[in-house]
């Protein structure tokens, strides 16, 4: 694992630095593959950055938006991680609708719609049962509880390992979820934390023991890159050992 933390002085800072780093992943899988794959977080901390992406001109035609997850409402919900990102970015630039996809969140049993999602993916990325298939650029934010996507602290989703979908739970709200091992198949994980209330997770998370399943994002470990784009609030105590 190639892990590297930077702490930016503010919130533009921030915004710029996640933005630079997603336009240089999205132009080397272009270049590599000819398209460019990338999982979206939901939460505010990624709005202006989707916000920042809907100003560029890119080859929208060749940028696949998958969700990391999604809570499960409709899709018209202010909730909805899909709504945030349409309105902060997708509804505003012209790329194609099947570029676009969702979580399925119109199912009866959220363990159908995983299900779905997770053979959409496979279809998508031709990838049989077993394999996991690289997403070129896997989003994450970090929540005050130490849980990333909708792994929460403690919860059956954690244990998931042989499925690269599953359902999450928040305070007994389901979620649809990428599993670890789906996320640290990823070629780039790239997380971006604000704020002085992630300061105590980020510290464990940071540690070299504390318990993985009380602060999920310590299961984030990927082959490929793995970014930690903090500010200076969130990050400012933690030792900087990017190897
Ligand atoms: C979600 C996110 C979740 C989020 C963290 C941080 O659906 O809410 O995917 O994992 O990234 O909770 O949220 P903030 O950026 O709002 O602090």
């Amino acid at each position: 694992m190639n892990k590297t933390v930077e702490v930016v002085p503010e919130q533009a800072a921030l915004i710029q630095r996640s933005l630079d780093l997603i336009l240089s992943k999205m132009e080397t899988a272009i270049q590599e593959r000819g398209l460019f794959t990338i999982a979206l977080s939901g939460g505010s901390t990624p709005k202006p950055i989707y916000e920042a992406i809907a100003t560029r001109s890119l080859p929208w035609d060749k940028i696949h938006v998958f969700w990391g997850d999604e809570r499960y409402v409709p899709p018209d919900d202010p909730d909805s991680n899909y709504l945030m990102a349409g309105h902060a970015w997708l509804d505003k630039v012209d790329i194609p609708d099947s570029n676009i996809h969702p979580m399925p969140t119109d199912e009866a049993d959220p363990a159908v719609a995983a299900r779905k999602y997770e053979e959409h993916l496979r279809e998508f990325f031709q990838t049989t049962v077993g394999d996991f298939p690289a997403l070129d650029l896997i989003l994450l934010g970090m929540g005050d509880d130490g849980h990333t996507a909708s792994l929460f602290p403690h919860t059956e989703a954690l244990k998931v390992r042989d499925r690269l979908i599953t359902v999450g739970n928040k305070d007994s709200q389901p979620r649809i979820t990428f599993t670890a091992p789906f996320i640290n198949q990823g070629r780039c994980v790239m997380f971006v934390v604000a704020g002085a209330n992630k300061r105590p997770a980020l510290a464990q998370v940071f540690a070299p023991v504390a318990d993985d399943l009380t602060y999920p994002s310590r299961l984030i470990k990927p082959q490929g890159e793995l970014w930690w784009l903090l500010d200076l609030a969130a990050g400012q105590d933690l030792k900087l050992d990017n190897n």
